[in-house]
């Protein structure tokens, strides 16, 4: 388990597919994240991307993580709540060199900071327990907010954009590139970026 200051991440079991189908709904989540990577009509898509990250889950070159709410301490609300799904897996092209994912599937939780915390526990713990050399990820070239939060936010160095690698609704989209070496993170960790959730 990781954990931040308003969140914890733990293992995603099989029971919680309920969660993913009902963040699947979200337009953020199906125009931000699950936008065609494979170039196929649905559901022949999502078969792909499940059976992808089952074969990498099965080799144990992939971590997949539920996003829980930490409980309110103001009594609001007293049960941790899922709120998404995150993870990593190794890219196998380079040794070290690994790459993360994530959303928030809850529309009322965006653009409140959880997706840095999310970012930088994966990241720090890549670099700190899986001797990771290269941290990365990626990103439609219209995702803003994910660009601010992963760029300006948590410190991944602009690295390329893959010129219309994105069928989605019948149009091409560009995928931009980030990632932070461990020079780098061990910069930004002592300038105070990581260790800080
Ligand atoms: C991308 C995502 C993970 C980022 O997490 P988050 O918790 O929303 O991000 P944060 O709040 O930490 O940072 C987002 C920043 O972008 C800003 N932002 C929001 N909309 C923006 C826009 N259209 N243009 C530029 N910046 C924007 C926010 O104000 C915030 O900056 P601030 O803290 O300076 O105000 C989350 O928004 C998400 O899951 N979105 C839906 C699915 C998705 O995009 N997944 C990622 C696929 S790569």
């Amino acid at each position: 388990m990781l954990e931040t200051k308003r969140l914890k991440l733990v293992a995603f079991e099989k029971d919680d597919s309920g969660l993913v189908a009902r963040w699947d709904e979200s337009p953020d989540v199906r125009k931000y994240f699950f936008a065609n990577a494979y170039a196929l009509p649905e559901p022949e898509r999502e078969k792909e991307m499940f059976d992808t990250w089952l074969e990498e889950l099965e080799k144990g070159v992939a971590c997949f993580y539920k996003v829980l709410q930490k409980k309110s301490t103001s009594g609001s609300r007293n049960k941790e709540k899922p709120i998404g799904m995150a993870g990593w897996h190794q890219t196998g092209d380079i040794p070290g060199r690994y790459e993360l994912w994530l959303f928030i599937g809850e529309g009322n939780l965006l653009s409140k900071g959880l997706g840095t915390e999310v970012i930088k526990v994966l990241t720090e713990s890549l670099f700190e327990s899986y001797a990771a050399h290269t941290v990365m990820l990626c990103w439609h070239a219209y995702n803003l907010r994910g660009k601010r939060c992963y760029i300006d936010k948590c410190g991944f160095k602009y690295e390329a954009r893959r010129r219309e690698a994105i069928l989605w609704e019948g149009e091409f989209y560009d995928m931009e590139i980030a990632s932070i070496t461990r020079e780098e993170y061990d910069r930004l960790k002592k300038d105070g970026v990581y260790g800080d959730t």
